[in-house]
C-alpha cells in the first residue's frame, strides 16, 4: 500500500516556529518521523510539502491511481481552502487529517476544517504522534476493506 503525506504552509519552519505550540523538532525530524511510521506500518509512503495552496491541490491530485491513503496536515489552509476539500473529494481517497497542535482549543477562526469535511479521521493535539496515528489508521482500513 501506498501512503502520500502532504503538509501546508510554513510546516516546513518547525523548530523556529512558535516552538511553544509546535515544538523544537525541524521538518526534517518530521519527515524521518513519517517514514518510520510507514515503514512500521508497512507501507510506502511520499511525502510532500508546500507553502503554495495549488500545489497541495496538485499533489492530492497525483495521488489519485497512484496511493491508497492520504494523510494531510494542510495547516492554516485548513481554515480556509474550498480548493483543498474539493480535490480531496474528487479523488475520493480514504484520508486523515492531522494537525500537531490541538485546533479545538485554539483560537475562534481555527474552529473550521474544511479539509476535515473530507477525512474520515482527524489526529490533533499529539504532536509528530498524530501521523502515527493517521499512518496506522490508513493501514488497519486498508487491510480490512482494500478499495483496490
Ligand atoms: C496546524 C494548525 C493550523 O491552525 C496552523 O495554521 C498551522 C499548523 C497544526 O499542525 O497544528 O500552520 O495545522
Amino acid at each position: 500500500m501506498k501512503i502520500v503525506i502532504i503538509n501546508g504552509p510554513n510546516l516546513n519552519m518547525l523548530g523556529i516556529r512558535e516552538p511553544g505550540i509546535y515544538g523544537t523538532q525541524n521538518y526534517k525530524d518530521l519527515e524521518a518521523f513519517c517514514k518510520q511510521a510507514c515503514k512500521e506500518a508497512g507501507a510506502d509512503c511520499e511525502i510532500i510539502q508546500s507553502n503554495h495552496e495549488g500545489e497541495l491541490v496538485d499533489a492530492i491530485q497525483s495521488a489519485y491511481g497512484q496511493a491508497d491513503g492520504i494523510v494531510i496536515n494542510p495547516a492554516a489552509y485548513t481554515h480556509t481552502s474550498i480548493a483543498i476539500l474539493d480535490a480531496l473529494k474528487a479523488v475520493g481517497i480514504p484520508a486523515v487529517e492531522v494537525h500537531l497542535s490541538d485546533i479545538g482549543a485554539r483560537e475562534e477562526f481555527r474552529q473550521i476544517s474544511y479539509a476535515g469535511m473530507a477525512c474520515e479521521k482527524t489526529f490533533k493535539g499529539m504532536g509528530f504522534e498524530g501521523y502515527r496515528g493517521a499512518v496506522r489508521y490508513l493501514a488497519d482500513r486498508c487491510q480490512s476493506k482494500p478499495d483496490r
